[in-house]
C-alpha cells in the first residue's frame, strides 16, 4: 500500500489520464468519467528557454494533448505570424469558473461520492482545469427546482425570518466547501441575486413584467444581502464580490417566467447610492467587489453610463458584469467602449451557455461547435478588457436541467446519473485552455493575428511565463509562425477546428 502511494506521487505529477471518449454522432466527442475514471492535465512542469509546451485539443480528438518545442532565433515575419508583444501590457486577470447553481448540486447528488469527486477535481484541483473564480447564486435561480426567497412569507421589512433554504444546505455549501478545499483555498466567489421576496416587489411575483422593488423596500433589499453574507460567513464561506441583480432585463421581456427584479437605470442608481453601497461598506463586508449590470453586451455603454453618472454611485460600483446570450449581433467594441468610458471600472463575464433559444437542441453531446463559440468569445471579450469569464451550471442532466420553469440549457458537463456517468463537453476543455493556464493576477499581452480564423490571446502569468491561447476556426490545418521579439521564432502547424495554449518562461 506504502509502495502503491510513494509510486503515484513520484509518477502521478507528470501522467495524465487519458480522455474515454464516446460519440454521439456529433462533429466532436465526450471524455467519459465515472466513479473510479476520469481524465486528468496535471500541472505543467517549467521548461528553460528556449523550449516551449504546447496543449491541444481539437475536433479530431484530442484532449489537451501535451507536446514541447524550441524557438529558435530569429525575427521571421511570413505571411501567417501570430506575433507576441510582450511590452503591451492590458488588464490583469480575475479567474474563470462556473455557478453554483441548485441543479448543480441535483446533478452532483444523483452519482455516488466518488464520482462527485471526479467531478469535482475535474473542475478545480490541479489536476482538473483549476477554476479560480465562481458564481453562488443568492437564493433560487431558473435552474432550481421551485421559485423561493429566503423570506417568503408575510411582509417582513426587517428581515426577522430571513433563513437560508434547505437548497443551501443540500446542493451548494457541500460543493463549495469541497470546491475551495480542492483548491488548496483559492477559489473566489461572487454573489448574484434573481428575485427578492414577493412582498418587496411591485407586482408581488417573483417573475412577471415590470417587477420592480417597491420603493419603501430599498434597505431592506440591502440588509437582504448582508444577511445572506452573515449565514454563508457563520458556514466559514467568504464572498470577493456581489453583483447588484441578475439581468435586469429579464422584467421587461413579456411572458418570461425566470425570477427577477426589474431595474431602470435611474432606480439602480438611486439604490446603490443610498442603500446598498452604504450598507455594503459600512458592513464586515466593506471590502466587497460591488459590480452591477450581470445582463447583455446590448446594454453597453448606455446603461453603465446612466448608473455611474451618479458621483456617488459611481464611487461605490468596482465593475460591470456582461453575459454572452446576444454575442452574436453585438460587436465586441462595445466592451472596449465601456471600458474607455470607465477604465477604473473592470469588466467581468460572469454567465455563458449554449442551448439557450428555443430554436436549439439544449443539450448536444460532444459538440465541438460548441466548445469552439466558447473559446471564440474568451478572446473576444478579454481582447476588450474583460478580466474574467465565468461559465453558467457547471452540471445539468441529459435534459438541461432540472429547471422548475423548463428553461433548458447545455452545461459543460453532463450527468448520466442511471449510468453512474458524466461526460465532459468541449466546452469543458475550451474554458480549460484559459483556466487551467492563466492563473488569476496574469496581465494580458499584445498580439495579434492575420486573420479572422485564427484567433489569439496572450498572457503574462504571475510567476512570468507567457500564455499563449490559440483558437484555429479552419476546418484545415493553419501553418503559422509565432513570434516573440523576446524570444525568437517557432513554426506551428495549427490542426483543424483546434485550442491550442502555449506556455513558455
Ligand atoms: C469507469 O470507467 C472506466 C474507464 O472507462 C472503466 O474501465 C470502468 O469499468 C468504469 N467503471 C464503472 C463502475 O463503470
Ligand atoms: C482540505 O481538507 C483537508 C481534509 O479535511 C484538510 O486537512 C485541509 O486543511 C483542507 N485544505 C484547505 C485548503 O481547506
Ligand atoms: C456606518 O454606520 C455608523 C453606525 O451605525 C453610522 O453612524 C454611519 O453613518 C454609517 N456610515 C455610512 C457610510 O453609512
Ligand atoms: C445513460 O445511461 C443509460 C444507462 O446506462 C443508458 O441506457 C443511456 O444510453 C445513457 N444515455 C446517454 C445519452 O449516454
Ligand atoms: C518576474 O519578473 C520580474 C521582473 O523581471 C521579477 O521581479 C519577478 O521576481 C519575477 N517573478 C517570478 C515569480 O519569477
Ligand atoms: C507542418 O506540416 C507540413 C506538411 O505536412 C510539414 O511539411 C511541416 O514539417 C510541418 N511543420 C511543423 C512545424 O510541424
Amino acid at each position: 500500500m506504502l509502495l502503491v502511494s510513494a509510486l503515484v506521487v513520484l509518477t502521478g505529477h507528470s501522467l495524465a489520464q487519458e480522455c474515454q471518449k464516446r460519440d454521439y454522432g456529433n462533429d466532436g466527442h465526450v471524455c467519459v468519467c465515472n466513479s473510479t475514471y476520469c481524465d486528468t492535465v496535471p500541472p505543467p512542469n517549467r521548461v528553460e528557454p528556449p523550449s516551449y509546451l504546447i496543449y491541444t485539443s481539437n475536433k479530431a480528438g484530442l484532449r489537451f494533448a501535451k507536446s514541447e518545442g524550441r524557438f529558435i532565433e530569429s525575427n521571421e515575419i511570413s505571411d501567417k505570424t501570430i506575433q507576441i508583444h510582450p511590452n503591451e501590457k492590458y488588464q490583469e486577470i480575475f479567474g474563470w469558473g462556473g455557478a453554483f447553481t441548485d441543479s448543480t448540486g441535483v446533478n452532483l447528488n444523483s452519482l455516488d461520492e466518488p464520482a462527485q469527486d471526479n467531478l469535482l477535481r475535474a473542475y478545480f484541483s490541479n489536476d482538473g482545469i483549476e477554476y479560480s473564480l465562481c458564481r453562488v447564486p443568492i437564493g433560487g435561480t431558473d435552474f432550481s427546482e421551485r421559485g423561493y426567497s429566503y423570506d417568503d412569507g408575510d411582509e417582513d421589512p426587517k428581515l426577522e425570518n430571513f433563513q437560508l433554504a434547505p437548497e443551501d444546505f443540500k446542493l451548494k455549501i457541500p460543493f463549495i466547501k469541497k470546491a475551495q478545499n480542492l483548491t488548496g483555498g483559492n477559489l473566489r466567489f461572487f454573489a448574484s441575486v434573481w428575485t427578492a421576496p414577493k412582498w418587496m416587489k411591485t407586482n408581488r411575483e417573483y417573475n412577471g413584467m415590470w417587477g420592480f422593488l417597491r420603493y419603501e423596500m430599498y434597505q431592506s433589499w440591502a440588509d437582504y444581502f448582508v444577511k445572506f453574507f452573515d449565514k454563508y460567513s457563520e458556514q466559514g464561506i467568504q464572498f470577493w464580490g456581489l453583483v447588484t441583480g441578475n439581468e435586469p432585463s429579464l422584467a421587461m421581456v413579456p411572458f418570461t417566467k425566470i425570477n427577477s427584479v426589474a431595474w431602470t437605470p435611474a432606480m439602480l442608481s438611486t439604490w446603490v447610492r443610498d442603500n446598498l453601497g452604504p450598507t455594503i461598506r459600512n458592513s464586515s463586508y466593506s471590502k466587497i467587489k460591488i459590480m452591477m449590470l450581470d445582463d447583455q453586451r446590448l446594454f453597453l455603454p448606455w446603461y453603465p453610463k446612466l448608473v455611474l453618472n451618479d458621483e456617488t454611485t459611481h464611487k461605490y460600483v468596482d465593475g460591470i458584469a456582461v453575459h454572452w446570450y446576444y454575442d452574436f449581433l453585438l460587436s465586441p467594441r462595445l466592451l472596449t467602449e465601456t471600458h474607455d468610458s470607465f477604465p477604473d471600472k473592470f469588466l467581468l463575464a460572469t454567465e455563458a451557455c449554449h442551448g439557450d433559444k428555443p430554436f436549439q437542441k439544449h443539450v448536444d453531446l460532444g459538440s465541438w461547435f460548441r466548445g469552439e463559440e466558447y473559446a471564440k468569445d474568451i478572446i473576444q471579450d478579454v481582447q476588450n478588457w474583460v478580466t474574467g469569464w465565468v461559465d453558467w451550471n457547471m452540471a445539468l442532466n441529459l435534459q438541461g436541467g432540472p429547471t422548475y420553469i423548463k428553461n433548458f440549457v447545455d452545461s459543460p458537463i453532463i450527468v448520466n446519473s442511471s449510468a453512474g456517468e458524466f461526460y465532459k463537453q468541449p466546452m469543458f476543455y475550451a474554458l480549460g485552455h484559459f483556466s487551467k493556464f492563466v492563473q488569476r493576477g496574469s496581465i494580458r499581452l499584445g498580439s495579434s493575428t492575420f486573420c479572422d480564423n485564427v484567433m489569439v490571446v496572450a498572457f503574462q502569468r504571475p510567476d512570468n511565463a507567457t500564455a499563449v491561447v490559440i483558437l484555429n476556426r479552419a476546418n484545415k490545418v493553419v501553418p503559422v509562425t509565432v513570434v516573440d521579439n523576446a524570444r525568437g521564432s517557432t513554426k506551428l502547424n495549427l490542426s483543424e477546428s483546434s485550442i491550442t495554449t502555449m506556455l513558455y518562461w
